[in-house]
């Protein structure tokens, strides 16, 4: 086989075999196969797309190219979620307390951010001691003790998509879909679960700006999952502002705690709910979504999912008693208001800008390596559909230093559309594929 002739015949629209993706995966990660012979493959696909079966033997190629966990050892049926990335998405941390509060096990591996969104490790890092890098025995253990445990994806997981991935940074191939749902169910497959939540993320602030595309990524990373032997299920939501009124890992922190406490802002918990109703009936713990949600509500009331966080904390080293006194939490010591200039409703925020504002202030990462300040971020103290009077703050910043403090300023400022007449309700979440 040549990797002359699989380019070749992909660049003529046609189907590419097992045989040929295997030996095209392989070889690359090997280093067999030059990145400029994948760079081309990767944007004929690009312009021709992949068939439901060559993106189902691409996923599982890369899925076998590293350790593939095996969850066995955890008793129950294991719920993975994960989110296509967003602006503010603290969902993973008020979510998996929740789920383990009820008795499900939550098994997670999970990411750093990168560019403009947040990961739920570095926020998760705001807890001082509190370490991601468990042997996979304690990571059993605590799942099957405490239900929960979140881990660093290992170097060893998926690693044909890590390398891929990097390629396809570089060379403008990133956001195909069959691309997408195949570097990501890779990875959510190697991991074990037995079920497979998806909060897939439309608007400006997400890799699917348009819904439709959304939709389009959704339905091809369910059928991954299911022709996988996994039950997937995707919920696609609102991201065209960021989620919750908290962008910056401690605040981020901060809004989890809040909502844990009942008091979450009410679109990070319409997502809450509409992904846990998913995560409970996988798990066959409920018989409708009606009742999982009253499920759900229960661990805030009687703060059982709060008591399952400070627990999962303190058992990953992390300092406890910040669960219940979130005021120590690491916080900038500037606070920089953004102050409204034109009266009317906020009709936009856009989600990417803030996400930028963030980076600028340090609470992001530019490369892999980048350290991050997890103390700044940005308070969103209107929302789209408020109403805003000239002189009004729009957002305060938090930040260490006044001069990237002004750079997020200028962000802020043009991320905020104001218009005159009132706007109508956008819903948070677009639909639902089983
Ligand atoms: N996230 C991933 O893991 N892979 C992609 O291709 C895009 C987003």
């Amino acid at each position: 086989m040549r990797m002359y002739d699989i380019i070749q015949k992909k660049k003529y629209g046609k189907v590419l075999s097992k045989e040929e993706i295997q030996f095209m995966i392989e070889g690359y990660t090997k280093g067999e196969i030059p990145d400029y012979q994948m760079s081309a493959m990767m944007m004929a696909i690009c312009f021709q797309g992949m068939k439901e079966e060559e993106t189902l033997h691409l996923t599982l190629t890369m899925r076998d190219s590293g350790e593939v966990l095996d969850l066995s050892q955890i008793t129950g049926i294991k719920v993975d979620k994960h989110s296509t990335g967003g602006v503010g998405d603290k969902t993973s941390l008020v979510l998996a307390p929740m789920i383990a509060a009820l008795g499900i096990p939550v098994a997670k591996m999970s990411g750093r951010g990168l560019g403009h969104t947040g990961g739920t490790i570095d926020k998760l890092e705001c807890f001082s001691g509190f370490s991601t890098t468990l042997t996979e025995k304690q990571f059993y253990e605590n799942v099957n003790q405490i239900h929960l445990a979140i881990m660093e994806q290992t170097q060893n997981l998926a690693p044909a998509d890590k390398k891929l991935y990097a390629l396809r940074d570089v060379t403008a191939t990133v956001d195909e879909p069959s691309l997408i749902a195949a570097s990501i169910m890779s990875k959510k497959l190697a991991a074990g679960a037995d079920a497979i939540v998806l909060d897939v993320k439309t608007g400006n602030g997400a890799f699917m700006k348009q819904e439709e595309d959304a939709f389009t990524l959704a339905y091809e990373m369910v059928q991954i999952g299911k022709n996988a032997g996994k039950k997937t299920v995707a919920v696609i939501t609102d991201m065209d502002q960021p989620l919750g009124n908290a962008v910056g890992n401690s605040l981020e922190v901060k809004e989890a705690i809040l909502s844990l406490n009942g008091c979450g802002p009410k679109d990070v918990m319409e997502v809450v709910y509409a992904l846990g109703i998913e995560m409970i009936l996988a798990a066959e713990k409920a018989e409708s979504p009606e009742e999982a949600k009253h499920m759900l509500k229960q661990t805030l009331q009687n703060k059982t999912a709060l008591e399952k966080f400070a627990e999962f904390i303190e058992r990953q080293g992390g300092e406890k008693r910040l669960v219940y006194q979130p005021e120590l939490l690491p916080i900038a010591h500037i606070q920089l208001q953004v102050i409204n200039t034109e009266e009317g409703y906020v009709s936009k925020i856009l989600a990417e800008e803030i996400g930028l504002a963030c980076l600028a202030l340090g609470g992001g990462r530019t490369t892999k390596d980048s350290v991050i300040d997890l103390s700044v971020g940005i308070l969103l103290n209107k929302k789209r559909g408020d109403m805003v009077k000239v002189g009004d703050t729009l957002a305060t910043i938090y930040a260490n230093h006044m001069e990237l403090a002004k750079e997020a300023y200028g962000k802020i400022v043009c991320a905020y559309q104001v218009q005159k007449e009132p706007i109508s309700a956008v819903p948070m979440i677009k639909g639902i594929v089983h």
